[in-house]
């Protein structure tokens, strides 16, 4: 049972622990809250008591839940959850099912965290699954916080197995997001996802692309070549690296003064405040409402 709930949340058995425990206190809190309440409107205990009891209890578990979470450090899961169960109270039928997104990573998910939270209680676009190659990578973090699944892959299963299809599938994945991930995307995921996976570069491509050009390589031989301009580029990801075709590009000016760390900071600033937006506006392209 704990298992199955571990799995389903996509969280480790500590904070299972503590989301356990948040909806006990959380409970209690409520339900002491409701009883205060009531006693202050001097109301008898009977029917209307009662009535008014569940109306109290309903209103006020979000909030008692969201409160002790966050010195729990559960605040992200219980937001979600919150958010979802109230879209099913309100009745706030959506007209379809949200695109069921992943974001694949490799490090420290400073995208992959703009990206969640750009998407975090929207109804078309849910950020269901993140997958990554690297046990230590940071990304893998802030999706736990989020309390949005994870699945650490291995490259010999990505790349010659079954490259994960039917971990995708079954996690309903429609939508791929590459957001500083490493390794090239084998042929059976791109016919499986036609037009449906985009990667963002950290440069002006075709320029500063192709294999060994990722993160700090790239702000490393933009400098060397004296480039005036750098950039970031958001693509359609096909079989070879950084190629698909272009969807954004923006531009940021580069200095003599410029190393490659201010260059990546620059870049990075670029990524944040285009790569979400843009992702969902492609996304409402692709299926409209
Ligand atoms: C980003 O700058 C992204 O453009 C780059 O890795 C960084 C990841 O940062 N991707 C590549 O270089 C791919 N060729 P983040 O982990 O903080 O999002």
């Amino acid at each position: 049972m704990l298992e199955k709930l571990k799995k389903h949340w996509g969280v480790k058995s500590v904070d299972l622990v503590l989301i356990i425990t948040t909806f006990a206190l959380g409970g209690s809190l409520c339900g002491y809250a409701g009883r205060q309440l009531l006693l202050w409107t001097g109301l008898e205990r009977g029917l209307v008591w009662i009535v008014f009891y569940i109306i109290l209890i309903t209103l006020l578990w979000p909030v008692c839940v969201l409160l002790i979470s966050y010195p729990l450090g559960q605040f992200g899961f219980f937001r979600k959850y919150v958010a979802k169960i109230g879209r099913k109270v309100i009745g706030r039928h959506r007209r379809k099912s949200p695109v069921r997104m992943a974001i694949f990573a490799s490090g420290a998910g400073s995208n992959a965290e703009r990206i969640i939270n750009h998407f975090a209680g929207s109804e078309e676009v849910e950020v269901s699954l993140v997958v990554c190659n690297n046990p230590s990578a940071g990304v893998l973090g802030i999706a736990q916080k989020a309390g949005i699944p994870t699945l650490l892959i291995e490259k010999d299963i990505f790349l010659n197995g079954s490259h994960y299809l039917p971990e995708l599938q079954q996690a309903g994945i429609r939508f791929i997001v590459l957001a500083g991930f490493l390794w090239k995307i084998p042929q059976a995921l791109i016919s499986a996802y036609p037009q449906k996976i985009v990667n963002i570069h950290p440069a002006l491509l075709p320029k500063y692309g192709g294999k060994g050009m990722y993160g700090h390589f790239v702000h490393e031989a933009v400098i060397a070549a004296g480039e005036k301009e750098s950039g970031i580029t958001i693509h359609y990801v096909d079989e070879l690296y950084d190629h698909g075709q272009i969807i954004f590009q923006a531009k940021c000016p580069v200095t003599d003064k410029d190393t490659p760390d201010t260059l990546a900071h620059k870049i990075h600033e670029l990524e944040h405040a285009h790569y979400p937006g843009e992702i969902g506006s492609l996304l409402q392209k692709q299926n409209p409402r």
